[in-house]
């Protein structure tokens, strides 16, 4: 099956991975092709130089290489209508049209979705530029911490929390003014502060069954201990086992997944792909935080490795509508993925950077490239950064997630380049310690 893979990220480096590693990949006369990718993905895929939005030139790619699958990583994309695109020219998508990823480009949507079909989630109230006023009333009232999200895509960095009404002013003033993402936030949202675990979700879906991938928690603020500014994610472990009771588990598949992707049918909207499903899990009940239309990085570094049946087949059935077909069967290992950036991130950071160390890491520990780029000399295969979040090192263990956590640092300790950061207490929520 020839395949093509959208995006070029650390979460495209472990799809890649997984697609190319797959039996029914390897055992047949199979390629995959992936947009412009990363120096970590060249094991894996053939490079193809157009621009993930450049839909049609994708198409045309595709007709010209008889591709069977398209597999869609980042949400822009997806919310640009390439599904549509591509499936208007009968080809086979994992990812949902745009009106379904609509969940993900706007917050509003998806606040009124869960509203109206009663998904639990934080209460809230939707603001534009024009009625600031009437935000600053609103926050007279407000218990802090508050939460403010843009209604558009912001790459991770469209929430801010405000501990203090003056603080909550600032956002405002930001959003006012227009200092903060622009268009995305023409339209926002304050929501109530849910306090609790954080759990990722991902819930393969065919528009009519879906199966539940093991849970895993993001750390989503730069610094340790939750501190600071979010970002798109500093690392990530798996499975989720420490709060996840069987009842929470049925809970999250009968109050959440279910009601949604039913929703979203009956709203026309019927859901392909992988439905990410953030959550807050307080007092034993799940509540929405947010949805995405895709897979989330880091999530997907640490979830992958423990998948154990054919993951190119869960594309296909997914996106074929054979899903009730795919039986799929997990590996008993705890991962920990934790990110390497360039210092400076979510904000300011220079790149071009020399890497070095990336050869020396063990061999059961996984190397997934988010940002990086062949340096000057290419002969030497030199590395160098090339964005904010810049390698995901992902520890694996049959053991313990002590283990894979230990395992993952000793790794990330190998590596260095100038300015390099990591926060060093990732997997502290699942093993009740406070870094390693
Ligand atoms: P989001 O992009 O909506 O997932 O938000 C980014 C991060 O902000 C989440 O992962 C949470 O850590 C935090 N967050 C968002 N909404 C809330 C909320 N209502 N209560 C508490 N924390 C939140
Ligand atoms: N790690 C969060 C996300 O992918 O949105």
């Amino acid at each position: 099956m020839n395949v093509l893979l959208i995006g070029n990220g650390g979460r495209e480096n472990a799809i890649a991975w997984k697609i190319f590693n797959s039996d029914s990949f390897r055992n047949t006369d199979s390629r995959l092709f992936a947009t412009q990718t990363n120096p970590g993905m060249k094991k894996y895929s053939e490079s193809v130089d157009i621009a993930p939005d450049n839909i049609k030139g994708l198409i045309e790619f595709s007709v010209r290489e008889k591709i069977e699958l398209i597999v869609v990583g980042p949400e822009k994309p997806l919310a640009l209508g390439i599904a549509d695109e591509f499936e208007k020219k009968d080809f086979k998508v994992f990812g949902p049209r745009k009106n379904a990823a609509e969940i993900e480009s706007s917050k509003i949507f998806a606040k009124r979705l869960m509203m109206k079909y009663n998904i639990p989630t934080a209460s809230f109230r939707e603001f534009s530029r024009d009625s600031i006023d009437q935000a600053k009333e609103y926050l007279k009232d407000c218990k802090f911490p508050l939460v403010f999200k843009a209604d558009g895509l912001a790459s991770g960095k469209g929430v801010m929390i405000a501990e203090n009404i003056i603080e909550g002013e600032d956002i405002l003033k930001d959003f006012y003014e227009g200092n903060f993402l622009n268009e995305a936030a023409d339209n926002f949202i304050i929501e109530e502060f849910i306090e609790g675990e954080e759990v990722s979700v991902f819930a393969i879906c065919d528009g009519t069954d879906f199966i539940v991938l093991p849970y895993s928690q993001d750390h989503k603020k730069i610094s340790d201990g939750e501190k600071g500014k979010n970002t798109g994610g500093m690392g990530a472990v798996a499975p989720v086992k420490k709060f996840m009771t069987e009842d929470l588990n049925e809970k999250i598949i009968s109050k959440i997944i279910t009601p949604v992707l039913n929703a979203l049918k009956s709203e026309g909207r019927e859901y392909k792909g992988c439905l990410y499903c953030g959550l807050m899990i307080k007092d034993n009940e799940p509540n929405v935080i947010e949805f995405n239309c895709r897979f989330g990085d880091p999530e997907t570094q640490a979830v992958l490795p423990l998948i154990k049946s054919d993951f190119l087949e869960m594309l296909y059935s997914a996106s074929t509508k054979n899903l009730k077909n795919y039986v799929l069967e997990v590996n008993d290992l705890n991962t920990c993925c934790v990110v390497i950036a360039s210092g400076g991130y979510p904000d300011k950071f220079e790149t071009g950077k020399k890497i070095s160390g990336t050869e020396e890491l063990d061999d059961n520990c996984l190397l997934f490239h988010s940002a990086t780029k062949s340096g000057i000399d290419e002969d030497k295969e030199e590395l160098v950064t090339a964005g904010g979040r810049v390698l995901s090192v992902v520890g694996i263990s049959d053991t313990s997630p002590e283990e894979a956590i230990k395992s993952a640092y000793e790794n990330v300790n190998k590596i260095s380049f100038e300015n390099k950061y990591f926060r060093k207490d990732i997997g502290f929520r699942i093993v009740n310690k406070n870094g390693v």
